[in-house]
C-alpha cells in the first residue's frame, strides 16, 4: 500500500461491483426511454471511474464528453463558486439525455450548479451519478440520481480522486494520512 495511505476505505473489489451495479441501476433507468445519452465526466476526478462504468452502459448511441469546473482551492476546502474550464463539446444538446459523471459529491454545488447549467442549455434530460457521496457535507440541497457508495467525512484518494494532484492512479481508495496535508 502507498505509505501516505492511513487506510484502505473501499477496495478493487467493491469498487467493480459497484460499478456493475450502477450501470445495472442506469441501464434499468434508461432502457427503451433514450436515443442519445451522453455520459458527462467532470475532469478530472471522474476519469477512472467513467472509463470502467461506460464499458457496461447500454443504449442505441452513447456518447462520452467532458467537462472540466472548479470547486476547490489548492487545499482541503470547497469554495463557492464554480468556474468552467472546460465546455460540454457537442453545441446542440437539444435531443440528448445528459448523464453527469462524478467522483465525488461534497459540498453539491458543482452538480446542482451543472444540472442547472445542462438544463438551461436545452438538454431534454439532466441525471447524475456519482461513485462516492459525503452527504455529512452537503452545503446545498441536492440528491444524485445513482449513488455507488456514501463515505465518512475523511480525506479520500485514489481511482481519481487526488490531493494536489498526486494518488489519482491508485487502484484503490484510500484514507489519506493526515501528515501529508497538515
Ligand atoms: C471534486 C469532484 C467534484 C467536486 C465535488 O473536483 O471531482 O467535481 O470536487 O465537490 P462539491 O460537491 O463540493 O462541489 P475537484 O474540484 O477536486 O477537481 P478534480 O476532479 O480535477 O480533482
Amino acid at each position: 500500500m502507498n505509505k501516505d495511505i492511513l487506510k484502505v476505505l473501499v477496495d478493487e473489489e467493491t469498487i467493480k461491483s459497484t460499478v456493475r451495479r450502477l450501470a445495472d441501476e442506469i441501464n434499468t433507468a434508461y432502457k427503451g426511454h433514450s436515443k442519445r445519452l451522453i455520459l458527462l465526466g467532470i475532469l478530472k476526478g471522474s476519469v477512472v471511474f467513467m472509463g470502467d462504468l461506460m464499458k457496461y452502459v447500454e443504449s442505441s448511441i452513447v456518447e462520452i464528453d467532458f467537462m472540466k469546473v472548479s470547486s476547490y482551492g489548492s487545499g482541503t476546502v470547497s469554495r463557492g463558486n464554480i468556474n468552467i474550464h472546460l465546455d460540454i463539446q457537442r453545441k446542440d444538446i437539444a435531443d440528448c439525455d445528459i448523464l453527469v459523471i462524478e467522483d465525488i459529491i461534497d459540498s453539491g454545488r458543482t452538480l446542482s450548479y451543472l444540472v442547472d447549467y445542462l438544463r438551461l442549455k436545452g438538454a431534454k434530460s439532466v441525471k447524475t451519478c456519482t461513485l462516492l457521496d459525503k452527504p455529512s457535507r452537503r452545503e446545498v440541497d441536492f440528491t444524485p440520481d445513482f449513488v455507488g457508495l456514501e463515505v465518512p467525512d475523511e480525506f479520500v484518494v485514489g481511482y481519481g480522486l487526488d490531493y494536489d494532484e498526486k494518488y489519482r492512479n491508485l487502484p484503490y481508495i484510500g484514507v489519506l494520512s493526515p501528515e501529508v496535508y497538515c
